[in-house]
């Protein structure tokens, strides 16, 4: 039987904060991801091992089952194809809100509204809920940019001290969603792999 592990990760504040939870299981990386290029890692145990992922990959690797578990934000949940896997846990780290936030002195719109975002399936679905029609830009990242070159209106960004809002003179406005990690499992390495999947969930659980 393949009692090989696969837990995908990303390497920022997902990483950092999932450590004390991996300690709880007893599962101890031999190298620092931030300190050396690997992006596999071992653990002090065998058949434990780390991916170290783009945040945004981690539900592609557990729903293709090339991870057993992973742990993903539920902003990124929300907008990735979740086929395959369950989520089985809030773990509770990396909370933030998701939120529309735009320029303090809002300027008058001859137009739809123009929503620059990264986070496109929620936004949609956001506006949708309202019964707004808005133009959706797609963007990578530096979103608070978009509103002060007139690229769009507002922006639909993660908040979390409001700091990058403040940096950039962007006031928050409407709240979309509350965001935490979760733990997330394939199916099938669910069924397969249940015990030892589950005696890593329990001591999560007790952990958090
Ligand atoms: P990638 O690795 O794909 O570039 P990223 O740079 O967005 O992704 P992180 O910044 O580490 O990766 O974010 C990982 C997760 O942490 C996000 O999906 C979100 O759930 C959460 N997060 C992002 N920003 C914050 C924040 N300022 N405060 C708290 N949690 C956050
Ligand atoms: C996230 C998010 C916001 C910022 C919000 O960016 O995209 O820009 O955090 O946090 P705050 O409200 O505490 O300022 P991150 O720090 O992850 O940088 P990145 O998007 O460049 O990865």
């Amino acid at each position: 039987m393949n009692d090989q592990l696969t837990i995908a990760l990303s390497k920022g504040r997902i990483y950092k904060d999932t450590l004390p939870l991996l300690e709880a299981a007893g599962i101890e990386p031999l190298e620092d991801p931030s300190k050396c290029r690997k992006l596999i890692i071992q653990t002090n145990q065998p058949n434990v091992r780390l991916l170290i992922v783009r945040a945004t990959d981690a539900p592609t690797y557990v729903s293709h089952g090339a991870a057993d578990l992973g742990v993903a934000g539920k902003d990124v949940l929300m907008e990735a194809p979740t086929d395959n896997l369950y989520e089985l846990l809030d773990l509770e780290i990396a909370k933030c809100r998701l939120m529309v936030a735009g320029p303090k002195i809002a300027k008058p719109q001859g137009h739809q509204l123009k929503i620059a975002t990264k986070y496109i399936k929620s936004a949609r679905a956001y506006y949708a809920s309202k019964g707004q029609q808005v133009d959706l830009i797609k963007l990578y990242g530096s979103m608070e940019i978009a509103p002060l070159i007139d690229l769009a209106d507002k922006i639909v960004d993660l908040v979390d001290t409001g700091n990058t809002l403040k940096a950039n003179g962007l006031v928050p406005e409407e709240h979309i969603a509350h965001i935490s990690s979760r733990l997330i499992v394939n199916e099938h390495a669910y069924k397969t792999k249940f015990k030892q999947i589950n005696d890593i969930v329990e001591k999560f659980k007790s952990a958090i």
